[in-house]
């Protein structure tokens, strides 16, 4: 009788330890996901035309503006840093609209305006007017492969 007692007390002491490890496991993992969630981007204005409307074309026309001429001093200079920051990372919130179709190329297009605004900003805070331009001229060559697939070729930008 008590040699028996002896021989499961330990098989219930494994089971038990067991038990709980899957579940303290299996909480970890529901706690990682629900992170997860809360940690991704999510857009405030989904719908395009209005997020078009309010971040990307008011950003556009001070940047046209501001590239026109060299920049004379610090402050033109901080409008085009300041532009192309906004609209490289506006690439960044483009990734988490949902364009219904062709997701990739939808992707790919917001990546390449990430890029080229990128580079724009880089040359801006060299103050390089001539990489400016040429990268300026890139982003909005971007900008445009993408309204002509996806804006049924309406709002062809100009520099
Ligand atoms: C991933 C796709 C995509 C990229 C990249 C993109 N756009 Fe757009 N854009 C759209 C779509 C779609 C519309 C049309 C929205 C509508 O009216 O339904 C639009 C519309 C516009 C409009 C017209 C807004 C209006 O009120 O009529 C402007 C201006 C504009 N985009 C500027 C830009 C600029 C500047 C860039 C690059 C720096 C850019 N877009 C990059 C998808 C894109």
């Amino acid at each position: 009788m008590n040699l028996s007692i002896k021989m499961i007390l330990p098989v219930c002491f494994t089971l038990f330890f067991g038990l709980m490890l899957t579940f303290h496991s299996a909480s970890t993992v529901q706690a990682e996901s629900a992170n997860e969630k809360m940690s991704a981007g999510e857009p405030v204005e989904p719908d395009m035309h209005e997020f078009m409307e309010y971040v990307f074309q008011p950003t556009y026309k001070r940047l046209k503006q501001a590239m026109a001429t060299e920049p004379a001093d610090r402050s033109a200079w901080k409008t085009i840093k300041a532009d192309s920051l906004i609209l490289a990372e506006g690439g960044n919130l483009l990734l988490l609209h949902d364009p219904g179709k062709d997701r990739k190329e939808w992707d790919a297009h917001s990546i390449e305006v990430r890029k080229a605004g990128g580079q724009l900003y880089k040359a801006a805070k060299a103050k390089d007017f001539k990489a400016a331009q040429l990268h300026y001229q890139s982003m909005l060559k971007n900008c445009n492969a993408c309204h002509q697939q996806f804006a049924g070729g309406k709002h062809q930008l100009k520099p």
